[in-house]
C-alpha cells in the first residue's frame, strides 16, 4: 500500500483543474468549473470540477471522483497505473515496494518497443534498403520534411529484419508478439508483421508511439495493415495525427478517412486534419474530438461508402455536441487526390463553400416530401420546424427560416410560430428533466451494473435504504461499530453495495482514512463515482433518524425472506434462527 504522505503530495502536485483542463475545455462558473463530459455524449455541460474539494462530478452520467479516478477513467488505467501516470507528470518517484504491477510494466515495455521500432523503420527508409519506400512516398508527392515530421518509415521485404533488430536490443519474443510487431506462423516460427510497407507511426497525445499503419507497396495482402489492439492501443479511441492537430490553433478539425489524406493535408498547410484508424468513426472518437474542437469538417471519400460514412459520422459528432460541415469533393476520389490535382487554395475554397449539416438535413427532407402539394408542404414544414427548434443559434435559425419560406412561398410568421411551439415543448421536456435531476440523485449510470438495475426495479425501497446507509456511514465513520453489529453485510442485497460497506467498515475498524483517493485503491471506479456524488457540496446529508429507518427496512426484509424460507429449515436451524432474531430484537430495543 502507498504511504499516505506520498499520496497527499501527489494530489497536491496534481491540481485537478490543471489535469482535467488538459482533457476538457473548462469554463469557470463561480467556485466551480464546468465543461462537456468526456465520459458520455452531451451537448450542454453537466461535467463539474470542484477545485475546493479537488474533485469532479458529472450530473449527466454520474462519473466522479478525485484526480486519480479521473485519470483512471480517461486513460483507461488501473489504480497503480494512474498513480504512476500522475507521478510522472508531477516529476515524483513512486515508492518502490508499491506492488509490482505487471500490466503497467508490460505497457511500459511495449511503448519502448514501439519507439524503437519506429526508429528502425525510419532509419531503414532513409538507408539504401529504403529506396523502394522513398521512391513510393516521393512519387506520392511527400517532401522530406513531411516524412521526417510524421516519422514515416519503411518495413523492408525480408521476413525478420525488425524481429532480429529488436531481439538484439533485449526485447523478448513474447513482448514483440504482444506489441503486434511480429506474428506467429503455423509452424511456430515468427515473422515481421509489416513487410514491404510504408509505415505511419500512430502517436498519442502524450507523444507515445502506440501503433502503426502500413501502406502496402506490393501486390500481396491488404492495402493497409493496422496494428490490432494491444495493451497500449485501442483503435476505437485514437485518431491519427491528433497529436499534431490539437496544436493547430484552430477551432475546427478536418476529419478524413485515410492516412495519406491527413499527411497530404498537413503538408498543404491544413494541420488540423485527422483520420480514424482503418475503422468507421466510433462514439469514443467523437467524444475525443469534442474535447478539441467545436466543429468538424467532414472530408470523407466521394464514393458511395464514403458518403454513407459521412451520414453516420454526422450523427455521432452531433450527439457529442460538435457542429458538422460536410465537404463535397468534386472530381477527385479523396482529399489527397484533390490537393494533388487542384492545389491547396482550391481546397480552402471547398472549405469555405462547404455546406452545413443543416443544409444537408433540409435537402434530405425536401427529397422525402412532395412540396408541390399542399399536404406535402405541411408535412415538410412540420419536420422543418422540429429541425429548426433543435438549432441552438437564433441567427442561423432565422437564415434558414427566411430561405425556406421564400422558396416555398409560405408565410414566415406561421412557420416561426410552429418553431416556437416546438421549442417550448422541448424546453418543457428539458426543464422537467432538470427538475427530476435536482430532486432525485442523478442516474447511477456509472455505478449501476445490470444486476443492480434489476434489484433496483424489484426492491426499490431496500436498494435506497442501502445507499442511504452507506452515505450515512461515509459521513459518520464513528457509527461504524454499531452499524456492523446491527446489519451484517450479507443483508445488503446488492453485491456492489456490500463491497462498499465491507471496505468502509474495515477501514473504520483499522482507523484508516475514508478519503476517496484511499478508497479508490480498494474499490472499482464505479463505486468511487457513486461516493463522489454522495459527498458533493450540495448533497443532502442522511440524518441519524433516516439511517435508523433504513436499518429497519433492511432488517425487516431479511426477516421476511427468512420466514419464507423457514419451511425448508431443519429443527436445529430453526432454533438458531429464532435465537438470532431475538438477539436482534433486543439490540434494536436498546
Ligand atoms: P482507402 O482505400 O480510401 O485508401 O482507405 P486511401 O487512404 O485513399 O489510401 P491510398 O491513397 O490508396 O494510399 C482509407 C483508409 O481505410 C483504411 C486505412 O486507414 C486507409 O487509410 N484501410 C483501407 C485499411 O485499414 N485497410 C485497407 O486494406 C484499406
Ligand atoms: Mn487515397
Amino acid at each position: 500500500m502507498l504511504p499516505d504522505q506520498f499520496l497527499q503530495e501527489l494530489k497536491y502536485r496534481s491540481d485537478i483543474e490543471q489535469v482535467v483542463g488538459s482533457y476538457v475545455n473548462l469554463r469557470r462558473r463561480g467556485r466551480t468549473l464546468s465543461g462537456l463530459c468526456p465520459f458520455h455524449s452531451e451537448k450542454s455541460p453537466s461535467f463539474t470540477v470542484y477545485p475546493e474539494s479537488q474533485s469532479f462530478y458529472c450530473f449527466g452520467c454520474g462519473a466522479g471522483g478525485d484526480v486519480i479516478n479521473f485519470i483512471r477513467r480517461i486513460e483507461n488505467l488501473d489504480y497503480m497505473e494512474a498513480i504512476r501516470f500522475l507521478a510522472q507528470r508531477a516529476g515524483m518517484q513512486v515508492p518502490e515496494d508499491a506492488g509490482d504491477d505487471r500490466t503497467a510494466r508490460l505497457r511500459q515495455r511495449i511503448l519502448e518497443i514501439n519507439r524503437e521500432a519506429a526508429r528502425c523503420f525510419h532509419r531503414t527508409l532513409m538507408s539504401d534498403e529504403g529506396r523502394p519506400g522513398r521512391a513510393y512516398l516521393i512519387g506520392r508527392g511527400l517532401t522530406r520534411d513531411t516524412i521526417v515530421r510524421f516519422g514515416i518509415g519503411y518495413a523492408a521485404e525480408g521476413w525478420d529484419g525488425l524481429y532480429k533488430a529488436l531481439r538484439e536490443k533485449g526485447y523478448s519474443r513474447e513482448e514483440l508478439l504482444q506489441a503486434h510487431l511480429i506474428s506467429e506462423g503455423r509452424s511456430g516460427g515468427v515473422y515481421d508483421s509489416f513487410r514491404n510497407r510504408a509505415i505511419f507511426p500512430i502517436i498519442d497525445l502524450r507523444g507515445n508511439v502506440i501503433a502503426f499503419g502500413g501502406r502496402n507497396l506490393g501486390e500481396k495482402g491488404p492495402k493497409y495493415l493496422n496494428s490490432s489492439d494491444t495493451p497500449v492501443f485501442k483503435k476505437s479511441r485514437n485518431l491519427f495525427a491528433l497529436n499534431f492537430a490539437k496544436n493547430s490553433g484552430r477551432r475546427e478539425l478536418i476529419l478524413c478517412e485515410g492516412y495519406m489524406d491527413v499527411v497530404s493535408l498537413h503538408q498543404a498547410g491544413f494541420t488540423n486534419a485527422v483520420a480514424t484508424l482503418g475503422t468507421a468513426l466510433t462514439e469514443e472518437q467523437a467524444r475525443l474530438i469534442a474535447q478539441y474542437a467545436g466543429e468538424v469538417l467532414l472530408s470523407y471519400d466521394s464514393d458511395g461508402p464514403g458518403q454513407a460514412a459521412t451520414q453516420r459520422a454526422t450523427g455521432l459528432l452531433e450527439a457529442a455536441g460538435v457542429r458538422v460541415r460536410v465537404l463535397a469533393i468534386p472530381d477527385a476520389k479523396d482529399p489527397d487526390e484533390f490537393i494533388k490535382k487542384f492545389g491547396a487554395e482550391r481546397f480552402q475554397q471547398l472549405i469555405e463553400g462547404s455546406s452545413s449539416a443543416t443544409d444537408f438535413a433540409i435537402g434530405k427532407l425536401r427529397q422525402q416530401h412532395d412540396i408541390t402539394t399542399a399536404e406535402g408542404k405541411v408535412a415538410f414544414l412540420k419536420q422543418f420546424a422540429v429541425l429548426m427548434a433543435g438549432l441552438p443559434n437564433p441567427i442561423e435559425r432565422e437564415v434558414y427560416l427566411s430561405k425556406v419560406c421564400r422558396e416555398l412561398e409560405v408565410d414566415k410568421t406561421a412557420v416561426a410560430g410552429q418553431i416556437t411551439r416546438e421549442q417550448y415543448r422541448r424546453g418543457a421536456k428539458e426543464r422537467k428533466k432538470a427538475e427530476r435531476e435536482l430532486i432525485a440523485p442523478p442516474p447511477r449510470q456509472g455505478g449501476l451494473n445490470r444486476e443492480d438495475e434489476l434489484l433496483l426495479r424489484q426492491h426499490p425501497r431496500e436498494m435506497k435504504a442501502e445507499e442511504r446507509l452507506l452515505r450515512y456511514l461515509l459521513r459518520h465513520p464513528d457509527r461504524a461499530e454499531p452499524l456492523r453489529e446491527r446489519l451484517p453485510e450479507e443483508r445488503m442485497l446488492s453485491e456492489s453495495d456490500r463491497e462498499i460497506y465491507r471496505v468502509l467498515l474495515e477501514r473504520c475498524r483499522t482507523g484508516q482514512s475514508l478519503e476517496l483517493t484511499a478508497l479508490g485503491e480498494q474499490l472499482p471506479p464505479q463505486a468511487v463515482d457513486r461516493m463522489t456524488g454522495w459527498l458533493l457540496p450540495g448533497a443532502a446529508a442522511v440524518t441519524a433518524e433516516e439511517a435508523e429507518d433504513c436499518l429497519r427496512c433492511l432488517n425487516d426484509y431479511a426477516a421476511r425472506m427468512s420466514r419464507e424460507q423457514l419451511g425448508q429449515l431443519s429443527g436445529e436451524e430453526l432454533r438458531r434462527y429464532i435465537e438470532a432474531l431475538n438477539r436482534q430484537k433486543n439490540k434494536q430495543g436498546d
